[in-house]
């Protein structure tokens, strides 16, 4: 097996970034994507050049930082069109709430899908085809969501995007077939990153602490422990799995 050449999209920080870092320590070239610009509709900030310039550097002298929207099919197929991964990590993501579904801006609805579905679908399109024809064996990977799993007061457009992301990981999977490549995702509960704490602006909680008591293990999980999970789901060791849904929310789900 030559070098394995791996994307990672939503990579300038957060759970994208501890991934990217956990693929580089291991070997891999990692390209570093990230949209290096904030969301006029969403009241947090997005990632900085910086930013992604600090991942990159923490990715090694092979890695690369790319800035691209995953909303955007046609620049994103631009930006990458020199390359061919075997292995493709989608981190990136946004959260909106605070309203009920039905007072929720239909602009946001539209933003929540953009972003956390039509993202994953577009980085698919881009990238799977030279992934089936690669010599390694191709591994994709999407950021779901404890929010794939069961409803989220105030927050139903990016619930309902998130359980979007299962159904097209787990089709992917199907349509994948005998080709080698899996196609899988992992389900984070409350993990310590700017998305957490505006999460916790939307329940106006006073700080993000408090999603702790969601989960059977009482504590927020750390972006290097969801990392882990991927890094896993992207190894020799995890050829059998695919189409699966990965939790790893300290038992939020399970109790
Ligand atoms: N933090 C949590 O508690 C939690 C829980 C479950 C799922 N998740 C998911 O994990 C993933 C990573 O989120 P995080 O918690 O690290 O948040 P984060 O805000 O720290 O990171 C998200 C990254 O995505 C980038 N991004 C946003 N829109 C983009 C676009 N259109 N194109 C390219 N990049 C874009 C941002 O700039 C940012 O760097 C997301 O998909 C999120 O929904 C997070």
């Amino acid at each position: 097996m030559s070098e394995r050449s791996v994307l990672v999209t939503g990579a300038a920080r957060g759970i994208g970034a501890a991934t990217a870092i956990r693929l580089a320590e291991a070997g891999d070239r990692v390209v570093c994507l990230d949209i290096c610009a904030d969301d006029p509709a969403l009241d947090y900030p997005f990632s900085t050049f910086e930013d992604l310039a600090t991942t990159v550097e923490a990715c090694g002298e092979s890695a690369e930082g790319v800035a691209a929207d995953v909303r955007d099919s046609t620049s994103l197929a631009g930006c990458l069109e020199d390359h061919e991964f075997d292995v493709v990590v989608c981190a990136a993501g946004a959260v909106w709430g605070g309203k009920e579904i039905w007072d929720t801006p239909e602009a946001v609805w539209r933003q929540m899908m953009a972003v956390n579905l039509d993202g994953v679908f577009n980085t698919a399109f881009v990238t799977v085809p030279a992934m089936i024809e690669s010599e390694n064996p191709g591994r994709f990977v999407a950021v779901a969501s404890a929010a794939s799993m069961r409803g989220l007061h105030l927050m139903g457009a990016y619930a309902a995007a998130k359980h979007g992301v299962v159904g097209l990981i787990r089709s992917l999977a199907a349509d994948l077939a005998d080709t080698g490549v899996t196609a899988n995702a992992v389900a984070p509960g409350a993990t310590a990153t700017t998305l957490l704490e505006a999460s916790a602006d939307v329940y106006s909680l006073e700080d993000s602490s408090e999603f702790a008591n969601h989960h059977a293990n009482q504590r927020i999980l750390q972006p290097d422990e969801i990392a882990d999970a991927i890094v896993w789901l992207c190894s020799d060791g995890a050829s059998a799995v695919t189409g699966s849904v990965l939790s790893v929310d300290g038992g939020m789900t399970a109790t």
